[in-house]
């Protein structure tokens, strides 16, 4: 087991993204998602009991603050874009948040009323800003740049599309929409991608998940294979 204070984490700035975004249509109503936000969360409290400096930039949700962990909240796709960026330079950043990929073109200022006779309405949305690949893409790029990808099916074929298109290091993939994993379990299984590699962990509690996916990480920073799978 690592040591808490002594492993590769210690002193190192980690920026972890979790939750749902929700993005407003009027003032009562949203599209959001079915994220939790524990899988970021146990990232974020396993990253600070190994001493590292974390902040979380959470959407949404209903969660405590892992113990030293700085937290800043957020709403939307959008301040969670400003705030990541916010966060830059880090060592290393963990996009474990569903961002809406879409958003409403406009806030309506008031409440949206149905008109009579009106059986379907059409919202206009527009793309989100990507994050992740902005974080990847960044001058002030940090050392470690990891993603999440949730998928329903082809977890694999997807996941690996992710970690190239983003140019991520490593993308930690799940499946969704079976029981006993995914975004609202307390449990779940990942898959980590690499370029030229893969390891599967779980399925388990996500806070051992979480402690698993931070030792293919530090791995990863110094230099050694993230292990097998
Ligand atoms: N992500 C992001 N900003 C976005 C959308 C996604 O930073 N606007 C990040 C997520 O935090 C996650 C990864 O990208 O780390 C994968 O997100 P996902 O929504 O599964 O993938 P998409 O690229 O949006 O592809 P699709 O929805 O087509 O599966």
């Amino acid at each position: 087991m690592t040591d808490a204070r002594t492993g590769v984490l210690a002193g190192l700035k980690v920026v972890v993204s979790a939750g749902p975004t929700f993005e407003d249509i009027d003032p009562v109503r949203f599209i959001g998602n079915r994220s939790s936000g524990k899988m970021g969360f146990a990232v974020a409290a396993a990253a600070a009991e190994r001493g590292a400096d974390v902040q979380l930039v959470a959407g949404p949700v209903a969660l405590p603050t892992p113990p030293g962990v700085q937290r800043i909240d957020v709403r939307s796709a959008a301040q969670m874009h400003e705030a990541v960026l916010a966060a830059l330079p880090c060592d290393i950043y963990i996009g474990a948040a569903a961002v809406a990929d879409y958003t409403p073109r406009e806030v309506a200022p008031g409440k949206l009323k149905k008109q009579v006779g009106q059986d379907t309405l059409t919202l206009e949305l527009v793309r989100t800003p990507d994050i992740l690949a902005e974080v990847a893409a960044h001058a002030a790029r940090p050392r470690l740049v990891v993603g999440f990808a949730a998928e329903t099916d082809r977890v694999e074929h997807y996941a690996r599309g992710k970690l190239a298109a983003k140019r991520v290091d490593l993308i930690a993939a799940n499946r969704v929409g079976v029981p006993g994993s995914g975004f609202e379990s307390d449990d779940n299984a990942l898959t980590i991608y690499w370029d030229g590699g893969e390891r599967a962990l779980g399925p388990a509690p996500k806070g051992e998940l979480a402690r698993d996916l931070l030792d293919v990480v530090g791995r990863r920073l110094t230099g050694g294979a993230p292990g097998h799978g």
